[in-house]
């Protein structure tokens, strides 16, 4: 097929685009798209640019990466002062670093010229959380870039009421500017990362071959794996057309279940282990935040603890799954995990 080019205005290129590049690719024509940026001057040819922040941290280079897999061109907005070895990984990859100051609503805007989506994988307590990504999202808005992914990435926070996650709280509170906006942004809701069922999470207990719950041990729960999560967050950023909310699981299982596919894995009888009601973790939540407050940390052990609550209690679990929306993507189970352990 010959190549096709389309010049387009500057005003009108940048909206434009991605919409025009998703309807010919659909058509089987794929354009090569010429524009040039308003504020960085860069021409774009036949693909889109999403512009990643946080993307030196572990999920977003990951996002990042699988952007580039998928023949977007990918901008990291990094912060002054970032670590030079997360800069280098970054740049093997093939991405652009714009090394900026975050709070300044004018670069970010500059930044985020030309992009087809924003992407925030930031982590971070409330100035990071609600306040630079209000940064972030003013100057995506300044920018005409017509589409935003919230830094949420977990179980689903829609579905319980506030107080009782106070990471997650964070995120609400963001989402009610966000909310207030007119962009079209979407929130992926993944579960915890499954990768941490090899350690960080206190559900297995690998030396005494127990598994650990509250509550009830049949209350089914949801995994998934970092690189699950971004390749699934890199596809839904550049499809045009995702709606507030998507969840996805690479896995859902119970304490109970957890505990058959560690024994089968290992090769080793692996019991449950009831530590107690979910009343009881909540005072305990309550008690380890008087003793040890850490109010400054992203994790001290009762906001881990929040977490676990919330998984236990199945308020938060997903549903329905948006699993199949990019069928490329092979899910990888909790056993999965353990075996490559
Ligand atoms: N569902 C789950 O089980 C689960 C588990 C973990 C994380 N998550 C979520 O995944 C997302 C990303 O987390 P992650 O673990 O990938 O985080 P991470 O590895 O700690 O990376 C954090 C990123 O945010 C940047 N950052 C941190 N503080 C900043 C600040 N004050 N100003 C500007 N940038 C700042 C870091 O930049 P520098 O490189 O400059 O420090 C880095 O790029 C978060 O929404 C997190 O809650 C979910």
């Amino acid at each position: 097929m010959g190549e096709l080019t389309i010049r387009l205005p500057q005003a009108f290129a940048c909206p434009v685009k991605s919409y025009l590049v998703h309807i010919l690719v659909r058509l089987g024509s794929a354009p090569t798209l010429h524009r040039r940026c308003p504020f960085s001057n860069i021409e774009i040819m036949n693909d889109s640019t999403i512009v990643v922040a946080g993307a030196t941290g572990n999920l977003g280079r990951r996002i990042a990466r699988a952007l580039l897999e998928r023949g977007a061109s990918v901008k990291a907005l990094v912060r002054h002062g970032t670590a030079r070895d997360r800069l280098e990984r970054l740049q093997e990859l093939g991405v652009t670093i714009a090394s900026i100051d975050l709070s300044s609503a004018s670069q970010m805007t500059t930044a985020c010229s030309c992009a087809s989506c924003v992407v925030s994988a930031l982590q971070g307590l409330r100035d990071v959380i609600v306040e630079t990504q209000t940064v972030l999202l003013y100057a995506a808005i300044k920018a005409d870039v017509p589409r935003f992914i919230p830094s949420d990435y977990s179980i689903d926070f829609t579905k319980f009421p506030p107080g009782e996650n106070r990471n997650l709280d964070l995120r609400r509170d963001f989402h009610k500017r966000l909310d207030k906006t007119s962009i079209s942004a979407t929130t992926i809701f993944n579960g915890a990362f499954a990768d941490m069922l090899t350690g960080q999470m206190p559900l297995i207990l690998f030396k005494r071959k127990r598994v650990l719950y509250w509550g009830d041990a049949d209350q089914r729960m949801d995994f998934t794996t970092v690189d699950n999560t971004a390749a699934f967050t890199a596809s839904a950023a550049l499809d045009p057309s995702t709606p507030r909310f998507l969840r996805i699981a690479g896995d859902q299982l119970s304490a109970r279940e957890l505990t058959a596919v560690v024994s089968e894995v290992t090769g080793k009888q692996f019991r449950l282990f009831r530590a107690g009601g979910l009343g009881m973790l909540g005072t305990f939540i309550k008690v380890a935040r008087t003793v040890a407050p850490g109010e400054k940390e992203l994790y001290p052990a009762w906001q881990g603890m929040q977490y676990v609550r919330n998984m236990f209690d199945g308020r938060a679990k997903l549903e329905p799954l948006d699993n199949d929306r990019y069928p490329s993507i092979r899910w990888t189970t909790a056993r999965d995990v353990l075996s490559a352990h």
